[in-house]
């Protein structure tokens, strides 16, 4: 973990509630796609944790949708305003190549599974399957940055004015049977997910106070006893959260 300056270098609306946030900054911190950066947002007490989309050696790419005052003021952020941001947070996907894996993103869960395309084909993974799920069309974001990987994506929305009508099970059901999903989205859709793969690498979401272990606020029960959604996830083996 490090303490760094960032530099907001572009700032730019994806939908009218999600936008792409690019800082210029040391992210040397990094090492798996799923970590996530706690912002101090200027005015309010707690560090807001957002999940690294995606990064190189002197930029990270963040995926914010607004919902409160601190996502707000992200969103609002100029370019050159600079923000302090605690890098390199948790645990992050184990980044393998699988067979019949298939990402699974709903609404702005599909950030962290971004920057996880990238490195899997990096790697000389064929490119996976992105099913991507949003509440309508004028929501979906970043399916085309997907696509320029090589990925196959497939869209779900639950008002059907884009892809297939329905949650990201729907999309899932025309498919092979997948049998390991990365998966980052709101509990219920994790939840739908895990009952139809064997396997698989779930980030889960926590109200965080600190975001480094310190405070125990993230702390969910495992049956192997509780753990910090901040320091032992988010990222978490299916088998290791079979109750999510
Ligand atoms: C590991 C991790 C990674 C995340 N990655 C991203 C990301 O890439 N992009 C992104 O936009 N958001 C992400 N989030 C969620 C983000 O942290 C919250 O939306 C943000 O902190 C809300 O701050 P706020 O001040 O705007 O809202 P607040 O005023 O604090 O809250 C507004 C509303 O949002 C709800 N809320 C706030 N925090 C959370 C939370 N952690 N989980 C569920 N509901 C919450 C509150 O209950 C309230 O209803 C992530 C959260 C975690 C724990
Ligand atoms: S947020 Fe403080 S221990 Fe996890």
């Amino acid at each position: 973990m490090k303490q760094t300056q960032f530099l907001v270098e572009s700032n730019r609306p994806l939908t009218r509630d999600v936008f792409e946030l690019v800082l210029a900054g040391d992210t040397s911190e990094f090492s798996a796609p799923g970590q996530f950066a706690e912002i101090s947002v200027p005015g309010l007490f707690l560090r807001r944790p957002i999940s690294v989309c995606d990064w190189t050696a002197s930029s990270m790419t963040l995926l914010v949708k607004v919902v409160g005052q601190g996502t707000a003021a992200l969103g609002s952020m100029a370019q050159g305003a600079s923000l302090d941001i605690l890098t390199g947070l948790g645990n992050g996907f184990e980044c393998a190549s699988r067979n019949g894996a298939v990402l699974v993103g709903g609404g702005i869960g599909i950030a962290p599974l971004y920057g996880l395309a990238k490195r899997l084909v990096a790697q000389g993974a064929a490119a996976p399957v992105a099913i991507l799920g949003f509440r309508s069309a004028a929501d979906v974001f970043y399916a085309d940055e997907f696509a320029a990987l090589g990925c196959d994506v497939r869209i779900a929305t639950e008002d059907g004015s884009f892809g297939t009508k329905g949650f990201v099970t729907d999309a899932m059901a025309a498919l092979p049977e997948p049998v390991y999903a990365y998966a980052c989205g709101p509990m219920p859709m994790l939840r739908a997910v895990a009952a139809r793969v064997a396997d698989g690498e779930f980030s889960l979401e926590a109200r965080m106070g600190c975001g480094f272990g310190a405070c125990m606020g993230c702390t969910i029960e495992t049956p192997s006893g509780p753990r910090r959604v901040c320091v032992d996830g988010p990222v978490f083996r299916l088998r290791d959260v079979p109750r999510l």
